[in-house]
């Protein structure tokens, strides 16, 4: 098929691909590069076999397996020249799922290693920064998105086709959105701090999820503001962030029908600031009653990677709470959605999150990072 040899031809990996008697069936461009030769014999491979005899058993392995070996490091012998590469040997395998051959995949790492050599450590941390690594991860996935959508265009009345394109969209989607939970998760925060009214912040997010100034028509919002409350110093930017991911997680619960309730007030209780005075704070609870969550997720709720949803990064709370915490702030949960005075409702119904965050001038939880003490008190 036209389209599988231009994507195995634009590949920057070589790709060898043997039968079982070991005889050269196909090699892509980049093969032809690294082995200086636009065709490939069979007395050339069997030369190039021999003076590599860790590729042999790695080939002869996986034939006798069926299985797949990797080499993460090792050189590879062509003639008077030598390159460092990364090996795969994998099972070519025919529709029955017999072996009927090995696929050979090399990359050079030669200028990785040159890079590794002169690394600095200035450079090392870029090398290894998340903000890079998402980068080159989301890139590929791009294109293999693509190219799956291509296939799937092409076979539009076959139903396996379309099914493997399934999985295979849903399975870039999910890892796209875990790298970008992880950076924003992993990336420094710097809050940019002003002025900020926390129900413009509310609003704002609502309208993000899709939730304002129209709700789907089986979700009810109820909007319990006290219009009193003062402008807290905060990032209004990541704050609509952390109640988006509130929000969106509310939405998920009630599903199809069901009430997101919004509470802002006063916070009653104080807490002593450093220098003996009182620091007031503000609370916004947001309340839902949909599926709610077992007495025992509770505690696991804001660990990185717990999560109860097939498509979920499990990063949501955790980032939430991050910002909360940089805010000097909590964020925490507690069974049992949406209850009024003398409401002694069924907590297995719903779900509360309550945030608290302080009101004036504080800004010593600015500056981005946490300090030991907002750690401990994010726990909630
Ligand atoms: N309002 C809620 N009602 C019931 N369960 C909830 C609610 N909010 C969070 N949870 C539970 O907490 C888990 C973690 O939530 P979090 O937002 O961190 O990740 P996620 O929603 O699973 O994934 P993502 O946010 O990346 O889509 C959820 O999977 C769910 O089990
Ligand atoms: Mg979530």
């Amino acid at each position: 098929m036209k389209l599988w040899r231009d994507i195995i031809d634009s590949l920057p990996d070589a790709i060898i691909v043997l039968s079982d008697a070991i005889e050269p069936l196909a090699i892509n461009p980049a093969a032809e590069t690294m082995l200086g030769a636009s065709s490939f014999t069979r007395n050339q491979l069997g030369d190039l076999l021999e003076h590599n005899p860790w590729l042999d058993k790695m080939v002869r392995n996986c034939l006798k397996t069926g299985q797949s070996f990797a080499a993460p490091d090792a050189v590879l012998g062509l003639g008077p020249q030598s390159v460092t590469v990364r090996t795969e040997v994998s099972p070519l395998l025919a529709e029955d799922g017999r072996t009927q051959g090995a696929i050979i995949q090399l990359r050079d790492l030669t200028h990785q290693k040159s890079a590794a050599e002169v690394t600095n450590p200035v450079e090392l941390s870029l090398r290894l920064s998340p903000a890079g690594l998402a980068h080159e991860v989301k890139n590929p996935l791009t294109g293999i998105k693509g190219a799956a959508e291509l296939i799937a265009a092409m076979y539009p009345a076959e139903p396996r086709v379309q099914q493997y394109y399934g999985v295979i969209r849903d399975g870039v989607n999910r890892i796209t959105s875990l790298v970008e939970q992880v950076l924003a998760v992993s990336a420094p925060q710097r809050l940019a701090v002003e002025p900020v009214n926390i129900h413009q912040v509310l609003h704002q997010a609502l309208r993000m999820a899709g939730l304002y100034p129209n709700a789907p028509d089986a979700v009810r919002i109820e909007q319990d503001f006290d219009p009193s409350l003062p402008d807290i110093q905060g990032d209004s930017v990541a704050l609509e962030r952390a109640f988006l991911n509130l929000l969106k997680n509310a939405r998920e619960a009630v599903a199809e029908s069901g009430t997101i309730r919004l509470h802002t007030r006063i916070e009653t209780e104080f807490r002593m600031a450093t220098g003996g005075q009182h620091l007031q704070f503000l609370r916004v609870e947001v309340s839902d009653n949909g599926i709610g969550i077992a007495e025992d997720a509770l505690a696991h709720l804001f660990t990185p990677f717990f999560t109860t949803k097939p498509s979920g990064t499990g990063l949501g709370l955790v980032l939430s709470q991050r910002i909360i915490a940089l805010h000097g702030g909590r964020l925490w949960a507690t069974r049992g959605g949406i209850r009024r005075k003398g409401d002694t409702s069924d907590t297995s119904v719903g779900v509360t999150f309550k945030v608290t965050l302080p009101i004036g001038t504080r800004s010593q939880s600015a500056r981005g990072e946490l300090s030991h003490d907002d750690s401990q008190r994010s726990g909630g």
